[in-house]
């Protein structure tokens, strides 16, 4: 039998900061993935260089790295059939305003006028990601 699907979620440090870590996680619960592994830290520079170097060079990258080590993340890994997916259906559109309700970022985020998207979570979006984005926090 192949192992389950798996995922790399962040509560990014908005969502720290307003206390929707526990939100966050039973709303991957209640869908029915499991969490296996969890961790709170606070990302420098060089990790979170290595997190994002897709967006490297792009307008948003400094003020993204500004606010991912402006505080505590909670980082996760999730696993269930399809789970990549699933999450980044459970967290919506990118841009909060555009978030349906009933996803995480269309119910817990707005547009709060700053130079990068707050936007609550992170999930990966691929497999390869996920492997990638694993390594990177949990190693
Ligand atoms: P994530 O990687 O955090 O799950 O989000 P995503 O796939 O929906 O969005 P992505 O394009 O990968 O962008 C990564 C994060 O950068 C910030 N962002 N700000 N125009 C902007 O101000 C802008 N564009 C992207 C967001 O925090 C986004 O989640
Ligand atoms: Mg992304």
């Amino acid at each position: 039998m192949s192992s389950p699907e798996k995922t790399l979620i962040l509560v990014k440090p908005d969502g720290v900061r307003r206390g929707l870590v526990g939100e966050v996680i039973s709303r991957v619960e209640n869908k029915g993935y499991k969490v296996t592994n969890l961790r709170m830290l606070t990302a420098d520079r060089a990790l979170l260089t290595k997190h994002y170097e897709e967006h490297q060079g792009k307008p948003f990258f400094e003020p993204l790295l500004e606010f991912m080590s402006s505080g505590p993340i909670v980082a996760m890994i999730a696993e269930g059939e399809q789970v990549i997916q699933g999450f980044r259906k459970l967290a919506g559109a990118t841009d909060p305003t555009q978030a349906e309700p009933g996803t995480i970022r269309g119910d817990l985020a707005r547009d709060m006028g700053t130079k990068v998207i707050q936007n609550i979570v992170h999930g990966s979006d691929s497999k390869e990601s996920a492997e990638r984005e694993i390594k990177i926090y949990f190693n």
